[in-house]
């Protein structure tokens, strides 16, 4: 049921603050201000190594996962999408957590990839939303994603709820290795608290969003920019307008430009760029800065700070609200399913269907 919605990924878009809510209930002890995980039965201050797998949107997750779990738990991560870990020989040496992300919990290759790490004897976890699916009773160690049924193709609500879980995960396993100290848990926790209603605030743009998209529609290509955790999140912007408005885009990190994509740019390209003030946000603009110079039409996501000090100039711009740059790509995520759902409206096409895809990929 679609409720007053036109569509379901409409619908499912709105539905973020509650299930990316409920989701972080399960892993956050708000009074103790800690972050909890499911009891396990092995330790996971042992792991040195953490082998993601997953595909499309859900390795995004994994991609941002690599940032946050590499900062916070100083742990080495790889990010593989699993047509490519399944054939590649990959090295799995002792030590190693082994993690699965998944909403079906049935694709294929992420199916396949988990047998292969546990016929090496990797010890798996799953970050996976149907919790009877094969992978979720596959997995040693299942975290849960609370999304509930996603019926729209194009990832949305279960993409945040497992960033969500990775964000726990990650802190988790920080805290494992000794390298979380309660205080900086406990503004962790509070972060993370945050996210819901950063979220609403989000939502709150949407009609400005629908208004821009008319121009998006009329692109033949569309670039996504970002730095740090908001690079996998252009990959994602990218994705979720490709598959549902048909349009060419492509998602690079910002430092990357100038290595070649910037020969892209002209009057008619869009320029979608994703900068929450923070460490990483004056060379973004810099970047930016570059597009614009040779007449790129920049969508600047950013927050009031960063739009007081690069908004101009721009396009157009949507204003975030201030989160902690470690957990932006949650909030930011909105602008960026919202546009490609608005793009995709105007240009008509079946939203929630989009031709040549399936919502759950059991072939290879
Ligand atoms: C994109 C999308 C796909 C899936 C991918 C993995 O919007 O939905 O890229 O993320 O097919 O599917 P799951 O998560 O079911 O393994």
């Amino acid at each position: 049921d679609k409720g007053n919605h036109r569509h379901f990924m409409q619908k499912e878009i709105y539905e973020q603050p509650v299930v990316v809510a409920q989701t972080l209930s399960s892993y956050l002890r708000t009074l103790e201000a800690r972050v909890a995980l499911p009891d396990m039965e092995f330790d996971l201050g042992s792991v040195e190594r953490v082998a993601i797998v997953a595909c499309g949107t859900a390795s995004y997750v994994g991609a941002i996962g690599k940032y946050w779990i590499e900062q916070l738990a100083r742990v080495p991560v790889e990010v593989d999408v699993a047509s490519e870990f399944r054939y590649r020989e990959p090295v799995l040496g002792p030590n190693t957590l082994g993690l699965v992300i998944s909403q079906s919990g049935e694709t294929a290759d992420t199916l396949a990839a988990l047998r292969h790490m546990k016929a090496c004897g990797v010890t798996t976890a799953g970050i996976i939303n149907v919790p009877t699916s094969s992978m979720a009773r596959e997995v040693d160690l299942l975290l849960p994603t609370h999304a509930g049924p996603e019926i729209g193709v194009a990832s949305t609500k279960a993409f945040t709820c497992q960033l969500a879980v990775m964000a726990a995960l990650s802190a988790n396993l920080a805290r494992a290795k000794g390298r979380l100290e309660a205080a900086e848990e406990a503004r962790l926790v509070r972060h993370l608290t945050e996210v819901p209603a950063a979220m609403n605030a989000a939502l709150s743009h949407d009609a400005e969003i629908e208004g821009m998209a008319h121009t998006i529609a009329g692109a033949r290509d569309v670039l996504y920019l970002g730095r740090g955790p908001d690079y996998p999140l252009a990959l994602e912007g990218a994705l979720k307008l490709k598959e549902i408005s048909y349009i060419h885009a492509e998602g690079y990190a910002a430092g990357e430009m100038k290595h070649g994509p910037i020969a892209l740019i002209d009057e008619s390209v869009p320029v979608i760029v994703i900068a929450p003030s923070g460490p990483l946000f004056e060379k973004t603009v810099s970047n930016m800065q570059e597009v614009q110079a040779r007449g790129g039409k920049v969508v600047l996501i950013s927050d009031a700070e960063g739009l007081a000090q690069a908004g101009e100039g721009a396009l157009a711009t949507i204003e975030m609200p201030k989160v902690h740059p470690l957990i932006a790509p949650l909030v930011y995520a909105v602008p960026v399913q919202l546009l490609a759902y608005h793009v995709a409206v105007a240009k008509g096409t079946d939203v929630d269907q989009p031709r040549n895809l399936a919502k759950s990929v059991t072939v290879e």
